[in-house]
């Protein structure tokens, strides 16, 4: 446990579609250090709600579910009751579900020691909305990455048909930008980029330039390094 909370992590947050996520991963494999996909969490809990026939409105059995949700992450995979998910929590429904009840704060709460306890030697990358802000907020790096919404939408759109799905650009960039809106505005860990993170904007980057923008910034800021 105190080793646990000595452990440093990479708080990388932004909106969505941004391709934190992948950057992320990359940079915790690079480094050997643990991956926290922290939207997976709201994904399932969603995913796990509609199976149950819990309203996605239903604050109080949201926050109840969460505490008992049987999940568990391996090798990029989301298990619910021992069982994979796949790309059920995927769809751009799920990520809606999951920015609805996002917006819940007694659910944030129910969620918040489960993802902190991602935080284990060697150390954790984690990505989100409330990372650097809320759940880390004594992370050793914090990266606010982001891309226009249109650069945004075209890799969503991209990232849904090679995994054939279903999707129009359009509809996409609309509800990108709603998404955005109710991720900034809300009153419980809204999207923001605090004082001290620092910004990554990749809309003209392409994901090896981001990855290694984060892991020079890592060996600016990592603890022990030589003075
Ligand atoms: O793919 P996208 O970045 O949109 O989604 P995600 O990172 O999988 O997260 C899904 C939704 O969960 C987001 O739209 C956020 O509203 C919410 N979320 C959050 O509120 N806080 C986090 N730390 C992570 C996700």
């Amino acid at each position: 446990m105190t080793d646990g909370l000595a452990s440093p992590v990479i708080a990388i947050d932004g909106p969505s579609a941004s391709g934190k996520g992948t950057v992320a991963v990359l940079v915790a494999q690079s480094l050997g250090f643990h991956y926290l996909d922290s939207g997976a969490i709201y994904r399932v809990t969603a995913y796990a709600a509609q199976g149950v026939g819990v309203a996605l409105e239903d604050e109080p059995a949201l926050a109840a579910l969460a505490r008992q949700l049987q999940l568990r992450f391996d090798g990029g995979e989301v298990f619910l009751d021992g069982k994979p998910v796949g790309d059920a929590i995927r769809s751009e429904e799920a990520g809606r579900a999951a920015s609805r009840i996002a917006a819940l704060p007694a659910l944030r709460l129910a969620l918040l020691e489960r993802q902190r306890a991602f935080r284990l030697p060697p150390g954790l990358v984690s990505d989100g909305r409330d990372m650097g802000s809320v759940v880390f907020p004594d992370a050793t790096l914090k990266v606010f990455l982001t891309a226009s919404a249109e650069e945004r939408a075209q890799r969503r759109y991209k990232q849904l048909i090679e995994k054939g799905l279903g999707a129009n650009l359009a509809a996409l960039l609309q509800d990108l930008k709603e998404r955005d809106a109710r991720d900034v505005a809300r009153s419980a860990a809204p999207l923001q980029q605090t004082v001290d993170a620092v910004l990554l904007d990749t809309t003209s980057l392409n994901i090896q330039q981001a990855v290694q923008q984060v892991l020079d910034w890592w060996c600016v800021c990592k603890p022990g390094k030589p003075a």
